[in-house]
């Protein structure tokens, strides 16, 4: 597989075309940002410890009846992806109250939710990925009726079977950033799933393992980034 020139530079990732025009090739940078970039830096080795993750974890759901636009790894940083047209926005999956929902709540992080939570965010860097309604995701013809009820159908399969998948790996799964796209086989998962979109906690200590080390100075980022590359991939 041919990698050829760049059509997309992200903040963590860059997609390459490929050869096959159906195929393109998804590259893994250490680069790291939080806040909507106002804050950046590097993580040692994230790239090659995301791009493990994350093909480690597509593989498992496409077994498990979920699809995805994961084809193989490539190589250490590199994964060949279908090509597919992102939908234009983030699914958040909450088992645990974290983050953005502790605030908006004044409920303490950490608290289990009584039952799973999914959210909608418009992607937008220049508005900073504002939470929306399904309603706002019709009408501003982000996505369609359809297209919403089949994606948080996909999202909530998602969770019945990542939940589990990182218990068992001594890790909760407090919270997630699914993105998804349209192809002609239909809609696939896709971007990434890794320590940089999801919170995830040592199930006994509930050490944070996870970008928000990053996010608030933590300290051992590395560290817990490549334990739980151990602990998914080993
Ligand atoms: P939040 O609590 O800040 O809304 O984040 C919820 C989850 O989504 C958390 O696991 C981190 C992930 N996330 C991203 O992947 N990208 C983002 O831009 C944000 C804000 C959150």
């Amino acid at each position: 597989m041919k990698r050829l020139d760049k059509i997309y530079e992200g903040k963590a990732k860059i997609l390459y075309r490929t050869d096959d025009d159906g195929l393109l090739i998804q590259y893994f940078k250490d680069d790291a940002t939080a806040f909507n970039a106002k804050k950046k830096g590097t993580i040692a080795d994230k790239g090659a410890i995301n791009c493990a993750v994350s093909s480690v974890i597509f593989q498992f759901l496409e077994a498990q009846g979920v699809k995805s636009h994961f084809v193989k790894q490539l190589s250490e940083r590199e994964m060949l992806v279908k090509r597919v047209e992102i939908i234009p926005v983030e699914v958040v999956v909450r088992n645990y109250i974290a983050g953005s929902l502790a605030k908006r709540t004044g409920r303490p992080e950490g608290e289990k939710l009584p039952e799973t939570l999914v959210e909608w965010y418009y992607k937008s860097d220049p508005l900073g990925d504002p939470m929306v309604t399904k309603d706002h995701l019709r009408i501003f013809g982000w996505a369609s009726d359809e297209e919403v009820a089949a994606v948080e159908r996909i999202a909530r399969r998602v969770n019945e079977l990542l939940a589990p998948y990182f218990e068992k790996r001594g890790i909760l799964l407090v919270d997630y950033k699914l993105e998804f796209g349209r192809h002609a086989s239909g809609l696939l998962l896709a971007d990434e799933i890794t320590p940089d979109g999801c919170r995830l906690w040592d199930l006994k200590t509930r050490e944070k393992m996870d970008k928000d080390r990053f996010r608030f100075d933590l300290g051992k980022v590395e560290e817990n980034y490549r334990e739980v590359y151990r602990r998914v991939c080993a």
